[in-house]
């Protein structure tokens, strides 16, 4: 694997890929890698002949009281993992070279950046919009993988591709779970024992949430209750939004109907965990 940490060699690379008629397959990270991204990293290989990796923890989409500084960060153990898959190129630019001083351009998708998680994270996916179309401009990845995990962002990424009449493809991936439920994240490693028992709770809502679908419930906010009072008997956890929206348009649903996204976000400990489910609701 060649790994490449400025941006003029990178898009040398990418640009002598697409010449030679080869499809280019991309996975944005900011690395402390798991299964998760590695799934990601598969799903890039079974449609592209080259995979290139970006692993940057991008300070733009970061609040400034949030966990930029400690976001972990493994680099060696990246490049073990990434080099175990296949992949052939690994891009991990500093932040000088992605946001040079004077830098000054952003990117919002607006309405959609405000909602779910952007409502307690001002500003955050402003820079997640921008950092993608920034590393979409020095790749120009023929497809593009992203995680169900983070489904507000996918939803925004997919807006901006096609209003900005982007050329890549995007290719959601479904969540990748512990054995216990827990979605897979980078920030699962802020856990102590009890914490990282406690988070299991996302998932035991969400269940829940999908046992009173599957017997008829369809009042969103009698499921968004009983999920609150179940993460409510947690004392490790606190909730910081439940809601279910439409999965395409993220408007808020008071009836459950068509392709319905319960998601929801929660600290638990240090983290702020997030977690959600995508039901189809068939009209009754
Ligand atoms: P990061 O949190 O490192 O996630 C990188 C990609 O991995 C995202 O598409 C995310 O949805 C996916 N992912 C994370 N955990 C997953 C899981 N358990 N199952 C499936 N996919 C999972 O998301 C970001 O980084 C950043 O915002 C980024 C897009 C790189 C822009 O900085």
């Amino acid at each position: 694997m060649e790994i490449i940490t400025e941006v003029a060699p990178m898009k040398a690379v990418a640009r002598a890929t697409a010449r030679q008629g080869q499809r280019i397959g991309f996975v944005p990270t900011m690395g402390a890698l798991h299964e998760g991204h590695l799934s990601l990293v598969r799903a890039a290989q079974q449609r592209a002949d080259v995979v290139i990796v970006s692993v940057f923890v991008n300070p733009t989409q970061f609040g400034p009281h949030e966990d930029f500084n400690r976001y972990p960060r493994d680099l060696q153990t990246d490049i073990a993992l990434l080099e175990r898959e296949g992949v052939q190129y690994l891009f991990a630019p500093s932040v000088e070279a992605m946001y040079p001083a004077g830098y000054a351009t952003y990117v919002t998708v607006e309405g959609l950046a405000d909602r779910l998680c952007g409502r307690s994270r001002p500003g955050h996916f402003r820079g997640v919009t921008t950092v993608v179309l920034k590393l979409f401009e020095i790749v120009r990845p023929h497809v593009a993988c992203f995680g169900q995990k983070d489904a507000q962002q996918l939803v925004i990424i997919r807006k901006m591709v096609a209003d900005l009449n982007l050329d890549v493809e995007i290719v959601a991936c479904p969540i990748v779970r512990e054995p216990d439920g827990l979605a897979m994240s980078s920030r699962n490693r802020y856990l102590q024992p009890d914490e990282r028992q406690a988070a299991t709770i996302l998932y035991r809502s969400l269940q829940h949430a999908r046992q009173m679908i599957d017997s008829g419930q369809r009042q969103a906010a009698e499921i968004t209750a009983a999920m609150r009072q179940l993460i409510q008997r947690e004392p490790l956890a606190r909730i910081d939004y439940i809601e279910i929206v439409n999965a395409q348009t993220l408007d808020p649903l008071t009836v459950l109907e068509g392709e319905c996204l319960i998601a929801l976000a929660v600290f638990v400990g240090p983290a702020r965990l997030i977690d959600n489910l995508v039901v189809n609701v068939s009209a009754a």
